[in-house]
């Protein structure tokens, strides 16, 4: 078997897995009362894929999906493991679930995901959560049908941990909820090791799934209705990378664009040191994909990046940024950025000010660094203070506010071809859409509208919003 073949999960496999949702179906069927499964999932857009995925079994299995744990029959949390407060939260939430468990002793509760592929994880929710029945990383994400028909036998808790570097399981059934935007993972794992990163060690190295199956999976959401994609990986610039003679990054935006029926592609993460010409070309001339780059840059200070592992300097990345502006104007520009490394002194913080004055990005998505453990970063000392590191941060948030409220401000008096989502979930009399470049519309229209793009003349411009009304 080629290295290939090894970590592409067998067909044979894949059936069996279909053959335990069978199975418990089967078992519900004999039921006297429909069955309810509730399912929450935390963190980035992959991990809500993978969420969309376990949805996807739950259906087959026979269970309804509920949004109301006091009437669930399995609750499965989704974890993340990317940053502490997540973690935590997870901890908060499996806690509370012990007095349910103790009205209902038949709950099946189940933890998965990122937490689940760290070791010292594991060990903590065997011994202080003994009512959590199903334990399972990501690698074991297409074996829960497998998992939960265990439980269904009798086992208590069934542990699934799997060491691996991960595999791609096609196939998988999906649960969509109906939106004109769908998420759809291209590649898994990540081979950066960005010293700060948890990400490469709970999701394994990067894998490319084939470009038949993608564009497979694509077809069927236009067939559903769906009108945007957006492509997922954690660099999704390395695809195909590992498949001999296979398509790049580009290419497969290319080949997206082709499929009838989506209207609007867009593709998270890319990291920097990748970002290609050809990739910045395709952009700029393929009108289907979305004229927007989320770029992260993490921090504006040489020494820090390298400390980081980013292998790319401010230089380099700004040099990017410019070919991008020059290429494809008027572009939206978004980035994550960490605050507090602990090797980043407040005159490195400070070039992190200097970068988002010079870029201006559209939006920033700002973290607080989380000491992971067994990551390079975990054992290095801070040079300064947590209070320091609030400070910088705020800072940061008062400078980005400013800076986004005045590129929003200039959309105030124009046009903008809009992408109908729905009725907006904060206020009833509104619906809701995105500009090409993934700005959040809100105006006054019938639902009736949800999947079309139609004109909208922006009104009122607010720091993480726009207001308009529909053109005649
Ligand atoms: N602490 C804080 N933020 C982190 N990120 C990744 N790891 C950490 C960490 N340990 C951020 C990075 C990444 C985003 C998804 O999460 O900015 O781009
Ligand atoms: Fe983490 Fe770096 Fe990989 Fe992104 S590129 S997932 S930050 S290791």
């Amino acid at each position: 078997m080629s290295k290939r073949e090894e970590i592409i999960v067998s067909k044979e496999e894949i059936s069996r897995q279909k053959q335990f949702c069978q199975n418990i179906k089967l078992i519900l069927e004999n039921k006297k009362r429909p069955y309810y499964a509730f399912v929450e999932t935390y963190g980035c857009a992959q991990n809500v894929n993978d969420g969309e995925k376990l949805q996807g079994m739950l259906l087959d299995m026979g269970y309804l999906l509920t949004e109301d744990k006091e009437n669930a029959d399995v609750i499965i949390y989704n974890t993340c493991a990317v940053r502490e407060n997540a973690e935590l939260k997870v901890f908060g939430n499996i806690g509370a679930l012990k007095n349910l468990k103790r009205k209902n002793p038949d709950l099946i509760i189940g933890v998965c995901g990122c937490m689940i592929q760290q070791e010292h994880i594991v060990k903590k929710m065997k011994r202080s959560f003994p009512f959590v029945n199903l334990i399972f990383g990501t690698h074991a994400l297409y074996r829960f049908p497998e998992i939960l028909h265990n439980a269904f036998l009798g086992e208590k808790r069934v542990i699934d941990t799997e060491e691996s570097d991960g595999r791609i399981a096609e196939e998988v059934p999906v649960y969509r909820d109906g939106s004109v935007c769908a998420g759809v993972s291209v590649m898994y794992g990540c081979n950066n090791f960005c010293t700060y990163c948890i990400v490469p060690y709970v999701r394994g190295r990067e894998r490319s799934r084939e470009v038949s199956n993608i564009i497979e999976e694509v077809k069927a959401l236009s067939k559903s209705g769906v009108k945007e994609v957006t492509l997922l990986g954690q660099n999704v610039n390395s695809y195909g990378k590992d498949i001999e003679g296979g398509l790049d990054f580009a290419d497969l935006l290319k080949e997206v664009a082709k499929v009838e029926g989506i209207e609007r592609i867009r593709f998270m993460t890319s990291h920097p040191k990748d970002l290609s010409d050809k990739l910045i070309d395709t952009i700029a001339t393929t009108p289907k994909v979305c004229k927007q780059l989320h770029l992260p840059i993490q921090c504006g200070s040489d020494n820090v990046l390298k400390s980081m592992n980013r292998k790319y300097t401010r230089e380099e990345y700004l040099a990017k940024i410019k070919k991008v502006k020059e290429k494809i104007p008027g572009i939206t520009l978004t980035t994550d950025i960490i605050v507090g490394f602990p090797t980043e002194t407040n005159e490195d913080f400070e070039y992190t000010i200097d970068v988002l004055k010079e870029v201006r990005y559209d939006v920033i998505f700002s973290f607080i660094y989380s000491k992971r453990v067994g990551t390079p970063a975990a054992v290095m000392d801070d040079v300064i203070t947590t209070e320091e590191k609030k400070r910088n941060f705020d800072r940061m948030l008062d400078v980005q506010n400013t800076i986004s409220a005045e590129i929003n401000k200039e959309y105030e008096g124009k046009v903008y071809p809009v992408l109908v989502e729905g009725v907006s979930k904060n206020n009833p009399k509104y619906l809701t859409g995105r500009t090409d470049g993934g700005k959040l519309v809100h105006f006054k229209g019938d639902e009736s509208l949800k999947g079309q793009i139609i004109n909208i003349k922006i009104t009122t411009a607010h720091t993480w919003s726009l207001y308009g009304d529909m053109c005649e």
